[in-house]
């Protein structure tokens, strides 16, 4: 049974565009965030689409419009490869936003992925949300002011793939799961579907052609795609999307 996906969409000509349309919602979340609790929690997405945006606020205008000082950075989703590694999300954001802007470590919620196997990662990683986010009435899971989320062409998102058993997860924040279809061949952590639909706002980058086709499923609400199932319980979900994803 299929039920179309509710959200906000944004198209925008180039990822250049999407970009920015998806930088303005982080400034106008992180000034929400900021004046009503202090701060602005936001778990980062890895992929290639988000690299734009991540440039993007790390230069002028935009590092001159968000307080910085007053946001703590998390990860969706992180592949089991060193920090440094080529195919890390941290990495990517590290060179992209975190080094630029000058972030210091402890408000860099690092996966840590060098503290054992897949599974002692995620208790790990799941532990450090648990202790950002306790003080907050025990929700059905972290309430990230924005969660940053791609979509792969075989509908995944974070690391969530079609058919695996970390989708049916109900009560952990924070599971690992194997090597996806798609490259890197890698294991992962990866936050799960209560996780991310505890969130107060989730926006999806998507861009590129081969997305399409798949886009156009995860928004009729395909069940069997992991990206239909992100709808936040009491949230809001953006779709920040370029023509050529837009247009099957
Ligand atoms: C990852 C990402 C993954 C990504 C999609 C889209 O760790 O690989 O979390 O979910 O967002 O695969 O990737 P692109 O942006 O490179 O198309």
């Amino acid at each position: 049974m299929s039920e179309a996906v509710a959200g906000h969409l944004t198209t925008a000509a180039e990822l250049e565009g999407l970009s920015e349309a998806a930088a303005a919602l982080w400034a106008k979340l992180a000034a929400e965030a900021i004046s009503r609790q202090g701060h602005f929690a936001v778990a980062l997405s890895g992929g290639s689409t988000p690299r734009g945006l991540y440039r993007l606020l790390a230069a002028a205008p935009w590092r001159d419009r968000i307080d910085w000082g007053r946001c703590h950075f998390f990860w969706g989703d992180e592949r089991l490869v060193p920090p440094d590694h080529p195919d890390s999300n941290f990495r990517l954001a590290r060179e992209a936003l975190l080094a630029p802007l000058s972030i210091p470590p402890d408000r860099i919620h690092r996966v840590p992925v060098e503290v054992g196997s897949p599974e002692t990662v995620a208790l790990a990683y799941e532990g450090e949300l648990r202790r950002f986010f306790a003080p907050e009435p025990m929700l059905e899971g972290p309430r990230f002011d924005l969660v940053l989320l791609g979509l792969g062409s075989d509908g995944h998102t974070a690391s969530l793939f079609p058919g695996k058993s970390a989708l049916e997860e109900s009560r952990r924040w924070v599971v690992a799961t194997p090597p996806g279809r798609l490259p890197p061949p890698v294991d992962r952590v990866t936050l799960t579907l209560p996780a991310l639909n505890a969130a107060r706002a989730v926006a999806f980058l998507v861009a590129g052609a081969d997305k399409a086709p798949t886009l156009r499923r995860v928004l009729a609400g395909d069940p069997d795609l992991p990206a239909a199932r992100v709808r936040p319980a009491r949230g809001s979900l953006h779709w920040f999307v370029d023509r050529a994803a837009a247009n099957p």
